[in-house]
């Protein structure tokens, strides 16, 4: 079967001319379907660039980019739209959650541009909840919810419609250690799930949870490895349970 991300010679240039930056410098990087990848790199390395490229929120300059067997790389922006809707599910460090909706409320919003009925909205967005262990905290908003508990009800968001891909963007870096433990056993579980997952960080320690750890530095790939460690964490991951 073919790769679920297949990129290839991906350039990002801003500014082209004299103050040009070269944010993503010739990338290459295959990624198969159920696969827990880490993408690390420094401040200013590309991180965000590339998770814009993948993310389909951006085009490169040049270079192709194959995702679910589709060329994205030069799709016009509503295009681009209707392919994030179907594919990707995205978590981001600051929740972006409605103030004024409840956890529910906030996790079927994107259902509804979905074009999913209420009923059936209802029911994934439970089922969302439940995964991430807030269905006791359904009918509350944001501000009456912790940080832990808002990036989890962000990530019921992300996955409610059962995206293939789930897409995190330093997921954790607005959390303390303990939440943002809780997280990483989600984003781990969804792994096990089969879901792909990509989660981008400058941090080692949490680089080090996923299965794979691909480094950038100055838009070019320095390395890219499985992590010996992976499995042999599989069993302290089994003993911990999220907090209710
Ligand atoms: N819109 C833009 N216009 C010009 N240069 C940009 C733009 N966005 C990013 N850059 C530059 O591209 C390079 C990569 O930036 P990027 O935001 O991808 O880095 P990052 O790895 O996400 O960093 P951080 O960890 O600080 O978020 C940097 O040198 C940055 O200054
Ligand atoms: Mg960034």
């Amino acid at each position: 079967m073919e790769h679920l991300i297949k990129v290839t010679d991906l350039c990002k240039v801003y500014n082209p001319g004299e103050n040009e930056v070269r944010a993503l410098d010739h990338i290459n990087l295959k990624i198969d379907r159920g696969e827990f990848v880490a993408i690390i790199g420094q401040s200013g390395s590309g991180k965000s660039t590339f998770m814009n490229m993948l993310g389909c929120l951006d085009t490169p300059t040049s270079g192709t980019y194959f995702l679910n067997g589709t060329d994205v790389s030069t799709m016009t922006d509503n295009e681009l739209s209707a392919v994030r809707n179907r594919e990707i599910g995205f978590i981001f460090q600051g929740f972006n959650l409605i103030a004024n909706l409840t956890a529910e409320e906030n996790v079927e919003l994107p259902l509804i541009y979905r074009g999913i009925d209420k009923k059936t909205r209802r029911q994934l967005a439970r089922e969302a909840l439940e995964m991430v262990g807030l269905s006791h905290r359904m009918n509350h908003k944001p501000s009456e919810m912790s940080g832990g508990q808002q990036q989890r009800v962000a990530i019921a968001r992300a996955i409610a419609a059962k995206p293939p891909v789930i897409l995190a963007d330093e997921p954790t870096g607005n959390l303390d250690s303990a939440s943002s433990k809780e997280i990483l056993s989600i984003l781990k579980d969804l792994h096990k799930g089969g879901r792909t997952v990509i989660l981008i960080t400058h941090d080692d320690g949490i680089a080090a949870r996923a299965k794979r750890v691909v480094r950038i530095m100055d838009g070019k790939i320095e390395s890219d490895v499985i992590n010996p460690a992976f499995d042999s964490m599989e069993e302290e991951h089994e003993k911990g349970s999220i907090e209710k």
